[in-house]
């Protein structure tokens, strides 16, 4: 099994990335050392997930521990080590986190790019030892080089990307990203500390029979997500629901299926962030051949207006995304 350049699977990352950017002429190399700097910062983060029930990190954020410290959350220790990360390496001007309310600027004004980046997914299962992971989408700036990053630079629309990925910390922990020509996935070898190309050229199936949804909302989800649930369950399709979106993403993106989480009473714009979970998952999921939409339009045509907007997302099987948008179609023409 190879990649679509012919690299064998149990190539390493760096020298996956390093031949892909042999294949762009005018490549200088900085989006490669980007995506170095994230692997890097996520075997760090893997580091410290491994260790967290022994290095006493878990817990709420703010507690201290026995020697009086503060305490630290992990997606706040993984929020620093991407921050450093991506410091450090230069490349990057501006990150939006998560976990921070405005835009960071890094001081690298020459850097050329913008990083969104949930630095831990799936905060629920954090302390439970179950799949969580990191979402990252890539935008280059389009201010001039030399001065910090703009809210232009930063509300770009999804298409926009030039790179997107995740990593999962699951029972093996991988990076998975594209650079807008296909998927790639790379398992962590923990005794050697690398990433190794795993699965190369990932194409989602077109269907499958695995819808994830917290039905525990189901009474306030719009009619016509309630009437493509329904229909899930009189097709006997599984449900699978971790609550950490990218566990449930990787898993209907290798086996098939749809995730869906829609407005609700409590979340009116559903609960997901468009600019690093959204738009990121949607990058991917169109590069192996499948959909996201927010129940009427594609999640990377949208134009952002705020950092942390949220919005609906219907995503997986190409022929899932479309069957649940005919439930959501036919609901409003009724109405
Ligand atoms: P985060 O931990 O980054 O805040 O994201 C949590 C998200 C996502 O991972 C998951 O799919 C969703 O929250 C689960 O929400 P519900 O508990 O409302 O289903
Ligand atoms: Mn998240
Ligand atoms: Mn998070």
């Amino acid at each position: 099994m190879t990649d679509k350049l012919g690299l064998p699977v149990g190539t390493t990352l760096d020298r996956f990335i390093m031949r892909k950017q042999e294949d762009f002429p005018y490549a200088t190399g900085e989006l490669s050392q980007l995506l170095r700097d994230i692997a890097l910062a996520a075997k760090i983060v893997n580091r410290e997930i491994n260790r967290a029930g022994l290095l006493d990190v878990t817990g709420a954020y703010g507690q201290q521990n026995v020697q009086g410290e503060d305490q630290q959350k992990l997606d706040v220790i993984a929020n620093i080590r991407f921050i450093r990360a991506l410091r450090n390496g230069g490349e990057v001007c501006t990150i939006i986190s998560e976990e921070e309310d405005e835009a960071i600027q890094t001081g690298n004004t020459k850097g050329k790019y913008i990083v969104a980046i949930d630095p831990l997914d799936g905060s629920s299962n954090i302390d439970v030892n179950v799949s969580i992971g990191t979402i990252f989408s890539i935008y280059r700036r389009v201010s001039e080089q030399g001065s910090d990053g703009t809210m232009d630079d930063c509300l770009q629309t999804g298409t926009k990307q030039v790179g997107a990925g995740y990593i999962i910390y699951g029972s093996s922990t991988m990076l998975v990203y594209t650079t807008g020509n296909g998927v790639n996935g790379f398992t962590y070898d923990m005794t050697l500390g690398e990433f190794f190309l795993s699965h190369p050229n990932i194409f989602t199936p077109a269907t499958g029979k695995i819808y994830s949804v917290n039905e525990g909302s189901y009474n306030s989800f719009p009619e016509g997500v309630k009437q493509y649930v329904n229909y899930c369950r009189d097709n006997e399709y599984s449900a699978r629901y971790i609550g950490s979106l990218v566990g449930d993403f990787h898993r209907n993106l290798m086996k098939g299926g749809i995730y869906i989480y829609p407005s609700t009473a409590k979340a009116p714009n559903g609960k997901l962030r468009l600019m690093y979970e959204c738009n990121a998952l949607a990058f991917i999921v169109e590069q192996a051949g499948g959909k996201a939409t927010n129940g009427s339009q594609r999640i990377m045509d949208m134009v952002p207006t705020a950092l942390h907007q949220r919005c609906p997302l219907f995503i997986g099987s190409p022929e899932m995304v479309d069957k649940a948008e005919e439930f959501l179609k036919a609901e409003v023409e009724v109405n």
